[in-house]
């Protein structure tokens, strides 16, 4: 069969989407408290034949900027956020085929408690569950969490990879066949057949046996979106979905294949590593009316909602500085968050030095500068052309309002990539791993994914 591109809808338990204005935007519903307003958007999304819907974490709100949250609180910069996984449920219920994504850290929580949460959502979805693997990334979480600061970098990532091995290593405790259920012997299930772990590691120890038994598609599926090099030795090794942002299409094509070479590099087969490509499409029937609707949207967001999430993201607090101030040496070396945004604006900018105000033109962080704006050839053609060039097997679909981002996507995209044969026109399996093409994994399959590259 084609290859076929992989929907994921990049979803938010909190005030707004990604784009921290979007609570402003006049169609946003504003019952984010309700469950209602999640289960809407499962609807539109499993209508548009989504395979995953996922949400993003982080376990403070953003207070990095100026080191107060009073700004965060009264601009709506992304203040509220619901337990993700708690949340995901309600979408579950209200789906029978749509995956369910949710993001978890594996720098503040125990992995057997991670590996117990999200293996019992697949059994309650009938195999449709998915773990995005964050390592966390700023003081406001390491308050939150009992920690004085964030660990460096590297190590969060060294500790994650413990994490890993401690949690796959108890999703295969049992064996698939361990379950016995017999009235009549009186045998519930096989002893032979239910492992201990007996985990002692550097960074974690874990005994077991596991208390949930395999799921319909064996374990969740693993998501990861590292950038830097260590993160995407650390995507390569573990990540099954693959969450890449490019800036231009020879960028991502060289990007997909270095994570596909770092897959190989840990004795993986790379076809089963799917990188799917944020995008944020702003689509209507004609150019001009998305063209209108773009305009309103670039209307909304406020010069504070870029300062603060850029705070958040390098944990830096840009409030330290005048907005046409340069940069010091030290002050870059210091940014402990996500690297690769530092690093695009130094490449974009040209510069050593890079001001503020630099900062926030070249990142366009909280702003939607660049979503994908046009009718649903248009839009179609830019996706197509990523899919093709081999930036991405999929997309990330951020929405610049809930639900219409969504409903207009799937009203007037779906249809044209469908009708290119790009994209499917039902699912074809009742799990996510067959819905995304994904063998069901051996017991201990993992365990031969060693990085040779490191
Ligand atoms: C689409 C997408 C979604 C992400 N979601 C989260 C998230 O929910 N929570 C989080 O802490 N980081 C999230 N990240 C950040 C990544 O986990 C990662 O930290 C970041 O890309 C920087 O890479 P590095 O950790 O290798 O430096 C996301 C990144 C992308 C591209």
């Amino acid at each position: 069969m084609a290859r076929q591109m992989v929907m994921v809808g990049f979803l938010q338990a909190q005030n707004c989407t990604n784009l921290p204005a979007s609570w402003r935007h006049p169609d946003s519903r504003t019952d984010f408290l309700s469950a209602d307003f999640y289960r809407e958007i499962a609807h539109v999304l499993e209508r548009g034949k989504f395979h995953l819907a996922f949400f993003d974490d982080r376990l403070a709100m953003p207070d990095r900027y100026g080191g107060d949250h009073v700004h965060t609180v009264e601009y709506g910069i992304r203040c509220v956020k619901l337990d993700p996984i708690v949340t995901l449920m309600t979408m579950g219920m209200a789906t029978t085929r749509l995956g369910l994504g949710a993001t978890c850290s594996t720098t503040y929580y125990e992995p057997f408690h991670v590996a117990r949460m999200f293996a019992t959502i697949d059994l309650m979805t009938g195999g449709r569950a998915a773990w995005n693997v964050v390592t966390s990334l700023n003081d406001g979480e390491a308050m939150n969490m009992g920690r004085d600061g964030v660990l460096e970098h590297d190590l969060r990532y060294d500790r994650a990879d413990e994490f890993m091995e401690v949690v796959l290593g108890q999703w295969d405790s049992w064996e698939d066949d361990a379950l016995i259920l017999d009235k009549a012997s009186g045998r519930f299930a096989d002893g032979a057949r239910v492992h201990r772990l007996d985990h002692v590691g550097p960074y974690f120890r874990s005994r077991g046996p596991f208390t949930v038994p395999r799921s319909a598609q064996g374990h969740p599926v693993v998501i990861q979106a590292g950038q830097s090099g260590r993160g995407r030795r650390f995507a390569g090794r573990w990540g099954e979905v693959i969450f890449v942002t490019s800036g231009s299409i020879g960028m991502g094509k060289r990007n997909y294949a270095t994570l596909k070479e770092e897959a190989v590099a840990c004795g993986r087969d790379p076809d089963r590593m799917l990188l799917c490509n944020l995008v944020t499409p702003v689509c209507a029937a004609t150019k001009a009316e998305a063209e209108d609707k773009m305009a309103l949207i670039q209307r909304l967001p406020l010069e504070i909602d870029q300062l603060s999430l850029l705070a958040e993201a390098l944990n830096f607090d840009f409030a330290t500085k005048g907005l046409d101030e340069e940069l010091t040496d030290a002050e870059l070396a210091s940014f402990s968050g996500i690297q690769t945004i530092r690093d695009r604006v130094l490449a974009l900018s040209g510069k050593r030095n890079p001001t503020v105000r630099e900062f926030m033109q070249l990142s366009h962080r909280g702003r939607p500068d660049d979503a994908i704006v046009g009718d649903p050839k248009g839009v179609a053609d830019r996706l197509e052309e990523m899919f093709t060039e081999h930036v991405c097997d999929g997309f990330v679909v951020a929405a610049t309002h809930v639900p219409g981002g969504y409903a207009d996507f799937v009203e007037f995209v779906v249809p044209e990539l469908q009708r290119r044969g790009l994209y499917h026109t039902d699912y074809t399996g009742a799990t996510l791993r067959e819905n995304l093409g994904l063998p069901r994994p051996e017991l201990g399959a993992w365990r031969h994914a060693v990085p040779t590259s490191v």
